[in-house]
Formats: structure tokens, sequence, C-alpha cells
């Protein structure tokens, strides 16, 4: 069922709804179809920068209980229960429940799928691989991220495209200098992928994140100057998230108007953190400790 003849991904059975306690505060969001308008910046004091490394490492804490679950058999409803569990017995909402009337507390992106993936009685296989993005929000703030983990032992290609979109993501950051403009990043990211001849999926891109789930600033993952021209400033808060394809970056979208899949089928991978700009440097807000 969750696989068709050809070994493609379709469609599964949805998990129950996840409850949250009631004393676990919710983003402004849930329940409206769309977040209200935020119009704050992306830079924020070190009490705040705390606030949003306080969230992040409930993410991150997250995905290494994620991670140590995965293996062959396991379904991605079972991943999600136990991300949705991590977070909120560490106090914290899992932002994406309820975003934009999504019903899940990550996404669950399989092999071809790039990513927003929705987890459901997929059972994974040996070689898949299967990327998880989990968001915390605790005390007003938003921490994001995500990893893509190997289900058993997968194939050569594939582990070098996990390893090396982890790379990509690793020099996006480091290329995130105060008075570059954010379109550094991608030009950095994309000169990388383009070695090996990835696909670089470019209508799905790293944002502002902080006191808003997504802000309203876009950090592309290819070249896109002179387009987004940002300048880069001490305190700024923001995801880089690649997504790397061993075929095209053109997407499609499912009927569940979520799940977003590589045209071609072609395999993907994709790292993110919430990082914050430092003058001679960054921080990673997305650390398990
Ligand atoms: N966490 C994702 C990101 O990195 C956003 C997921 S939104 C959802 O920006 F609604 F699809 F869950
Ligand atoms: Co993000
Ligand atoms: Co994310």
């Amino acid at each position: 069922m969750p696989f068709d003849a050809h070994g493609h991904l379709v469609p599964g059975a949805l998990p129950p709804a996840r409850a949250v306690p009631a004393h676990i505060a919710r983003p402004p969001y849930v329940g409206l179809a769309a977040p209200p308008g935020y119009a704050g910046d992306n830079t924020y004091t070190e009490v705040e920068v705390e606030r949003i490394r306080t969230a992040g490492r409930i993410a991150a804490r997250a995905l290494d209980a994620v991670g140590a679950a995965v293996r062959p058999g396991v379904t991605t409803a079972e991943l999600d229960r136990i991300a949705h569990q991590c977070v909120v017995s560490q106090g914290a909402y899992p932002s994406t429940l309820g975003y934009r009337g999504y019903r899940a507390s990550s996404c669950t992106s399989v092999n071809e799928v790039i990513c927003h993936g929705v987890p459901d009685d997929t059972e994974l296989r040996e070689g898949d691989l299967v990327n998880v993005d989990v968001t915390a929000y605790l005390d007003g703030f938003h921490g994001d991220t995500n990893r893509t983990f190997r289900v058993g032992e997968v194939a050569e290609e594939v582990d070098l495209l996990i390893e090396r979109t982890h790379e990509a993501m690793m020099r996006g950051i480091r290329a995130a200098k105060p008075g570059r403009q954010v379109n550094v990043i991608g030009r950095v990211i994309e000169t990388y992928a383009k070695r090996f001849g990835y696909g670089v999926v470019r209508d799905f891109t790293g944002h502002g994140v902080g006191a808003a789930f997504h802000t309203g600033l876009i950090i592309p993952h290819y070249d896109s100057a002179p387009a987004y021209s940002d300048v880069i400033v001490p305190g700024m808060v923001f995801t880089v998230e690649p997504m790397l394809t061993l075929g095209v970056h053109e997407w499609d979208q499912w009927e569940d108007g979520w799940t977003i899949t590589t045209r071609d089928k072609s395999l993907t991978a994709q790292f993110e953190h919430t990082v914050v700009v430092r003058e001679n440097g960054f921080e990673l807000l997305t650390l398990s400790e």
C-alpha cells in the first residue's frame, strides 16, 4: 500500500490526532487558516536568542529520539508519535500541529519526498532514507531543525547524497557573515552541490524563525543574486535547510496539499539548523546539548 509496484511512495492511512496537554501554550496561529502577520524584524536580544535556543534544543532532542527509532518496519506515524511525545514531555508545543491546517507534529519525508511528507502507516524499508523535521514552540519562540536518517544500510550514492547535503548546509551557514547579503548562502550551497551534479531545490527555502515560525525573511539555497539582497547583521536568526536531489529540482505536490516529491521521483535529502549570526561567526541554536 504505501509503496507502488515501482517502489514509489503513495499515500497511506493517517494516525489518530495527537493531543497536547492544556497547560502547554499554543502558538497564535493554531485554529486559524493562516498565521497572523508578523511585523518584527529578524534580530533578537540575548534573552530572546536563549529562548530560541531552548526551543531549538527541544526539537533537536526529539530528532535524537526519532533517529534512535529509525529501522526497517517502523512507520512514519510511529516516528511522529515519538517526536510529539518528546516535544510535549519537555513542556513545548510541536509547531507544525495546526500550522495552516497541517495535522502532525513533524514532517516525515521518505525517499523522493523533498519536504512536508505527512506521517502515515508507511513502513520504512532497508535502504530507504527519511527526513524528519521538528519545530518546537516554547515561551513565545520557535526552534526549527531537521535531519535525514538512513534506514539500515543504504546504497553508496544515497549515503553520499546525505553526507553532502549536510556538508552543503554547513557551508551555507559558514558563509553567513555580517555585511554580506543572504544570497551568499545559496550561492555557496549551489556551487558545492553542482560539483556532484545534484539538483538544488529552489521553491522551498530557509526562513527567518524565532518570534514567528516563518517571519517573512527568505533564505534561498540556490544562487539567487541580485535577488534576496537582505544584509546579514549580528543577532540575526534564520534557518538554512537545503534540499538536494539525485535528479531534477522540479517538484509535484500530492492531493493531500502537503507532500512535495521530485518530479522525476529521484531521491532527495535535507538538513536544517536554526542559526544566530555573530560578529565573528555563528552559533547553531538547534543542538541537543
Ligand atoms: N519545519 C518546516 C520548515 O522547515 C515547515 C513545516 S510546515 C508544515 O520550515 F506545515 F508543513 F509542517
Ligand atoms: Co524551516
Ligand atoms: Co523545519
